[in-house]
């Protein structure tokens, strides 16, 4: 193991207790010391260290829950059931996949496509659980990844009968008991709420084992945050229609979550923001100060229990309702305080700008704020808060005008029955609170221009790209100088020129020929000008590279890793056409000496989030940013920061949260720690509204105007606004019927005309089709992006890029019936911001 790969195990061990959730607590945990125990359930010996898909990170190695007890000196006494259910795994499972592969072949879909993602679900089995410890764990596993969405079905969202019965009696047979989730989301827990002692400990990358075990001997404590509210499926507003391969509507508009919970009132198995600790804390308002600028929160947190401790304070707001209805709160800012010891008390300040109070207003296309009272309340999660304060606004404050976007959704949005919630003793608190007044006329607004493409640049001279890097001439002169073709190259990836049916021109997982098991590369048509490419690797859980490569003629050659997940899905004809896909190795490649890398994982996305520390998630990104500059990668493709709109989404454990501030906050922390190391840039994606599996790159998600603006691009304004990410990757879905890496409105008017972004945005892979992405086994509605349409749109990479994709360009800049027709001026404009990111990044 290399120096790096322990210091950054040893970061992560020691910042992951953060994103670990007790869920309950009888106080028998932690356990005073290590001895004997029982250990059942999936994930004991079959840990989940994160999701599967291009966020699942290549290690040398990482530890289960089964090895971490251990090398904290546990003596695991049920060796026993874990040998049986590990031989019964194998066996169901070889079962699973010739079933899977039977249905792909019914389908007449490839087995990759048809399976990717899928996970089988628990089955039923019965061993004893009879051991002769005192104390056991049951570790419940579910696992999930793109390509594929989670199931109402018993064994992934739901527990199986052979984990309740298992579960229910292991807190009956032994004296103490915990049930610990090695899950990447939501599991309905209903009928195991008689267990006393919850532990979500998410999916927490290279030392998950050893965090358990730390957990459990109290060498570190829990102090994370639900970031998305837990309820049983059925209740959330997402589960109707969810998955529609060819239109989702987003019908629940902005009440998305504990928005909507909490305005009707419903009851929740674990609210948004709970989470308890091995301690107990108490909340208060100290102080509240606020202008139209900016509003402070001090609160005073007292440790009320017996160790030590930390706590997260939060605000929400509760908005008046004049023209816009408005959900019972929403939170405005958060603060996680320092460790507090037994009996001590500290001071926290949540801080935020006044215009975090604004909705977006679809009649005046515009973000306001209405006149009335903002209530202002101090808590430990949604359900537990205190009014804190109370801002009183004269008048209605126009603060940003904007132009429509993304129209054309055609309902009006959810206005749910709203069930008074009100905690006890409101109105009291309310006179009792500090009132502040805020004025209208004090509020700047501010109005957003779209201004046109630049004019076309004259044609001049070809130089060397050196010429611009020393400053000799200028990046337009450079432009100039380039070819219809060379500026084409420029919005495409980096793919191979291959013969026509003798392969593929772009391996996903081996797309790079710099960096072993790099997703993909920009150009490096440009080379012989001086122009290198940008290298691209994925994550979120950590930096996604090849374990083993091989170096032939200069060029890297990476094991397919992307693959051999999916390997196992594949029938014997669909093994042959990969094989034939893939170039056969040649005499230099054959004799080459095989090299190594191991990158580390960190915890997923969802687990990242529950910490509530931009510390942790910056922490983080900085060790990510330490490998990116080892190995030479440029961009990495995360963070991933999608709404976790629906607990069924399949991808929500790369997401953070179904609250884009809790959203925004991580990803932009994340992107500070990459970004502090020179050359090395962050992608934030998918911008925007991917938030299902199904059909995923034809599938179009319906979406209001403000529930657009509100919440599914909020996250990502506050990361790009606050945190300058290099790059932004476009989602596969279309919004409103358009592919979001086609639309304008999203890429350019929103992204740099409203927010500023200055760097590239890429597509994601494939979305102009080329993959056999699946799309083709149905009679879709929707077509596939086009490269041309990235382009005209302001999405100047099509990635990982292909022939189609040139064609496509070149045609649409002579063609004025393509539906994208391209000016010379666009593509121009395209290859400057292409050629300023290269710039910046390989410097
Ligand atoms: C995923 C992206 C990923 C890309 C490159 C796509 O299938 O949706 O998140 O970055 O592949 O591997």
């Amino acid at each position: 193991m290399q120096k790096f790969e322990k210091e950054h195990i040893a970061k992560v061990r020691e910042v992951a207790p953060e994103c670990a959730i007790l869920l309950k607590s009888n106080g028998d945990f932690p356990l005073d010391a290590a001895g004997k125990i029982a250990l059942f359930g999936s994930g004991a010996r079959r840990t989940i260290k994160g999701g599967t898909g291009s966020g699942d990170v290549n290690v040398r190695a990482y530890t289960t829950v089964e090895q971490g007890l251990e090398n904290a000196g546990f003596e695991v006494v049920s060796k026993a059931w874990l040998d049986a259910y590990e031989e019964h795994m194998t066996k169901t499972r070889k079962e699973w996949i010739t079933a899977m592969k039977a249905e792909a072949a019914a389908a007449g879909i490839n087995g990759i496509m048809y399976c990717m993602g899928k996970v089988m679900p628990e089955t039923a089995y019965e061993f004893s659980l009879e051991s002769d410890a005192d104390i056991a764990i049951y570790v419940l596993a579910r696992n999930s990844g793109e390509g594929a969405d989670r199931t109402m079905v018993a064994g992934d969202i739901n527990l199986t009968e052979t984990e309740i019965r298992d579960i229910l009696a292991l807190q009956k047979q032994y004296d103490k008991f915990l049930l610990v989730l090695n899950v990447g989301g939501m599991v309905d827990l209903t009928p195991v709420n008689t267990v006393e002692n919850i532990l979500l400990l998410g999916q927490l990358g290279t030392p998950t084992g050893d965090v358990l075990a730390d957990l459990v001997l109290g060498k570190s404590y829990p102090s994370g945050k639900l970031a998305m509210t837990w309820a049983p499926i059925a209740e959330y507003p997402s589960t109707e229609g969810f998955g529609d391969p060819d239109d989702t509507y987003y019908r629940e508009g902005i009440y998305v979550g504990y928005r909507y919970f909490d305005t009707v009132g419903k009851e929740v198995t674990y609210p948004f923001g709970y989470g308890l600790s091995y301690t107990t804390f108490a909340v208060e308002t100290k102080d509240i100060v606020a202008d139209e600028k900016q509003v402070t929160v001090t609160a005073q947190v007292i440790n009320t229990g017996k160790c030590a401790g930390k706590e997260v304070v939060q605000v929400y707001a509760s908005l008046p309702e004049g023209d816009l209805d408005q959900p019972y709160q929403k939170l405005v800012g958060y603060a996680k305080t320092k460790e507090v010891a037994a009996g001590e008390s500290t001071e926290v300040s949540v801080t935020f700008a006044t215009q975090i109070l604004a909705s977006f207003s679809e009649k005046d296309s515009a973000y306001i704020m209405e006149a009335g009272e903002y209530v202002i309340r101090l808590g430990s999660h949604s359900r537990d808060t205190m009014v804190a304060g109370i801002l009183t606004l004269d008048d209605k404050a126009v603060l940003k005008k904007t132009k429509h976007i993304c129209e054309g959704w055609g309902f009006d949005d959810l206005v749910p029955e709203k069930v008074a919630f009100n905690p006890d003793g409101e109105e009291e608190q309310k006179e009792a609170v500090k009132h502040i007044a805020l004025s209208a006329a004090k509020f700047e607004t501010v109005t957003y221009t779209y201004p046109e493409v630049a004019a076309e640049i004259p044609e001049g001279q070809t130089f060397d790209f050196a010429e611009v890097l020393s400053g000799k001439k200028t990046l337009e002169e450079f432009v100039a100088g380039l070819s219809d073709k060379q500026l084409a190259y420029l919005a495409i990836g980096n793919y191979k020129d291959v013969p026509e049916g003798a392969g593929v021109e772009s391996v996903i997982g081996a797309a790079g020929s710099h960096v072993a098991g790099a997703a993909g590369e920009s150009t490096s048509r440009l080379e012989d000008l001086g122009v290198g490419g940008l290298y691209m690797a994925d994550g979120p859980a950590g930096l996604r590279l090849a374990t083993s490569y091989k170096i032939v003629d200069g060029e890297v050659k990476g094991n397919a890793n992307a693959f051999a997940n999916f390997m196992e899905f594949m029938g014997e004809e669909e093994l042959e056409m990969m094989a034939s896909m893939v170039p056969k190795p040649s005499e230099a490649e054959l004799a080459a000496p095989e090299n190594y890398q191991y990158c580390i994982a960190i915890p997923i996305g969802t687990a990242l989030a529950q910490a509530w520390n931009d510390d942790v998630a910056e922490i983080c990104g900085d060790m990510v940013g330490q490998e990116m500059e080892m190995f030479g990668v440029h961009l990495w493709l995360a963070p991933a920061q999608n709404i976790q709109r629906s607990p069924l989404c399949g991808r929500n454990f790369e997401y953070y949260s179904e609250e884009p501030i809790v959203s925004g906050r991580t990803s932009a922390a994340v992107t500070r720690g990459v970004q502090k190391h020179p050359g090395c840039g962050v992608t934030i994606k998918h911008f925007a509204c991917n938030n299902q599996e199904t059909n995923r790159f034809l599938s179009n998600s319906v979406v209001s105007e403000r529930a657009l603006r509100e919440i599914y691009l909020k996250g990502f304004e506050i990361c790009v606004r606050s945190a300058k990410p290099e790059a932004i990757m476009s989602s596969y879905n279309l919004v409103n019927g358009e592919h979001t890496c086609n639309s304008k409105d999203i890429q350019t008017h929103v992204l740099r005309n409203e927010w500023g972004h200055e760097g590239i945005v890429m597509t994601d892979w494939f979305v102009t089709g080329g993959m056999g992405n699946g799309a083709e086994h149905r009679d879709n509605k929707y077509e596939t992006g086009s490269a041309a349409g990235c382009v005209k749109a302001g999405n100047n990479i099509t990635m990982p890029g292909g022939s189609s994709d040139l064609a496509d360009i070149l045609d649409a800049l002579t063609n004025k019936e393509h539906a994208y027709a391209l000016t010379k001026a666009e593509l121009q404009q395209n290859a400057m911001t292409v050629l300023k990111e290269v710039i910046k990044l390989r410097k």
